[in-house]
């Protein structure tokens, strides 16, 4: 089987390849700048123009499209019409299965991103291309980035009662493989880490992990995005789940033991 992985370059892209080299599955790996890694035969394709997509896909039995630009005010540009440029031409190069990697929650959410990646799976859906799509959870980095970037100003501030159910990217690496093996679906699937966490939980064991003292401030995020990230909007109760927690990532990234 030989297939296409846009977004090759990403935090997901690298452990897709990773999973699929040693898999010895046949890898094109597409990004906007040349690359000269030697895990995939790497092509130059842009979804904001279409640039580079034809040739990108000719001869592929598959496309995993992981490409996305959740910042810079391009989201509609690239995730929405670029995924239909990207499903129309694989649909002229006679591509047999497209996955397309969406979020847990785009349905429920109301987050401006989350609503192009929805409109981005009805664009794969409808198109010519038998499908699969797969909705993750957050993937740790996610949620420490998160917790960092909140903590700039001193405490941790957050909404202590969000709920989050983070998954390691090299599992959802494996769960898309095996999405190539088994065919498409036809349906969209969700795929989630192994423990759902409160955001007070998380925020504890990531000072704990990082020796931090820094209190938690918490905050009530108003209205209807507050009440859908309380209920469980971000987490699935599918199976399987991933085994890697949180503590894992933690353990892995600031050392020590971490905590279960
Ligand atoms: N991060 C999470 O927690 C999470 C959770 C669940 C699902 N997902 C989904 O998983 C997928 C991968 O996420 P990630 O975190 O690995 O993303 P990432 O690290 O931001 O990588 C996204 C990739 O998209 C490519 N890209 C951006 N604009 C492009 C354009 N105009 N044309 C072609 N490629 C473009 C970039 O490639 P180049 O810069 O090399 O061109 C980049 O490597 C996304 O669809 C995301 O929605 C993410």
């Amino acid at each position: 089987m030989r297939v296409l992985v846009t977004g090759a370059g990403g935090r997901l892209g690298r452990a897709v390849l990773a999973r699929l080299h040693s898999a010895g599955v046949g890898v094109r790996a597409t990004s906007r700048r040349p690359h000269a890694r030697s895990e995939a035969e790497w092509v130059v394709a842009d979804l904001a123009t279409g640039r580079g997509l034809p040739e990108a896909l000719s001869g592929m039995d598959a496309v995993l499209h992981l490409a996305s630009a959740p910042k810079g005010g391009q989201t509609y540009q690239v995730d929405v019409l670029g995924t239909r440029r990207l499903v129309v031409a694989a649909g002229a190069a006679g591509v047999g299965h497209l996955v397309y990697v969406s979020i847990v929650g785009v349905d429920r959410v109301p987050i401006p991103y989350y609503r192009h990646k929805l409109a981005a799976e009805e664009v794969v859906a409808a198109g010519p291309v038998p499908w699969s799509v797969l909705r993750a959870t957050q993937f740790p980095q996610f949620l420490d980035d998160l917790l960092a970037s909140s903590a700039r100003l001193g405490p941790v501030i957050g909404d202590r009662a969000v709920l989050a159910q983070p998954v390691d990217p090299g599992e959802v690496a494996a769960r898309l493989a095996a999405r190539l093996v088994a065919g498409p679906l036809g349906a969209v699937e969700e795929y989630g880490g192994p423990q759902v966490l409160r955001f007070d939980e998380a925020a504890r064991a990531w000072r704990e992990a990082r020796g931090s003292r820094r209190p938690l401030l918490p905050v009530r995020i108003p209205g209807r995005l507050g009440r859908e990230l309380r209920a469980g909007g971000l987490v699935t109760e599918a199976l399987p789940r991933g085994a890697r927690t949180w503590a894992d990532h933690l353990a892995d990234t600031y050392g020590g033991t971490g905590r279960k």
